[in-house]
């Protein structure tokens, strides 16, 4: 069973991948599009998801230096949020998409190295009391992915329950618009309930 550290690095590299295919195949428009539509579901879900899921975990088990660390988080998601609305709009013919991702991939790949290194280490560490706890959460943040907004909306501070409220709004307009977008495996979307 994969613990939520695990659930999380798995998705930071898929991320890398995505953003790899786009920057590494300049000139074939349809692969970057592809993949530059993969990325954005992909960014989009896992950003609500620790929202909704990990830094509530981080808060409730590590005091006030958890509630920091959320806060800090949550800061950093928005302004990426805010970038990944911008890019999720463009077309992979726009001159400057790849560097519209580009500007993305600097804070959050630094963020990403902040949770993968600083974060979840001290969250799991507290869970590690009781077995079986990181593994759950993994479990209910991959159930929270399937039913979260596959585009960014930016909102003030991504607290919940503002963003759980939003995202039962949200998600099945953006799964519905997803059927008309081409990702790299088919030209309809990835089925999120199956992923
Ligand atoms: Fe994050
Ligand atoms: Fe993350």
């Amino acid at each position: 069973m994969p613990t939520i550290s695990d659930a999380i690095t798995k998705d930071h590299r898929e991320l890398e991948h995505y953003y790899n295919e786009v920057v590494n195949n300049s000139g074939n428009h349809d692969h970057q599009q592809r993949y530059g539509n993969q990325f954005t579901w992909e960014l989009a879900r896992h950003s609500v998801g620790e929202e909704l899921v990990v830094y509530p975990a981080f808060e409730k088990h590590l005091g006030a230096k958890g509630k920091e660390m959320a806060e800090h988080d949550r800061k950093e998601h928005h302004q990426v949020k805010e970038l990944l609305k911008v890019f999720q709009g463009m077309k992979s013919t726009d001159e400057d998409y790849v560097a519209k991702l580009k500007e993305i991939w600097g804070p959050l790949s630094k963020h990403m190295k902040e949770e993968e290194e600083g974060d979840m280490p001290a969250l799991e560490d507290k869970l590690s009391s009781a077995q079986g706890q990181s593994e759950s959460m993994a479990t209910a943040f991959s159930y929270t992915k399937a039913f979260v907004p596959s585009r960014s909306h930016p909102s003030a501070g991504e607290h919940p329950p503002f963003e759980t409220v939003m995202g039962l709004l949200t998600a099945p307009i953006d799964h519905i618009a997803d059927l008309f977008r081409k990702f790299p495996q088919e030209t309809i979307s990835p089925n999120p309930s199956t992923k």
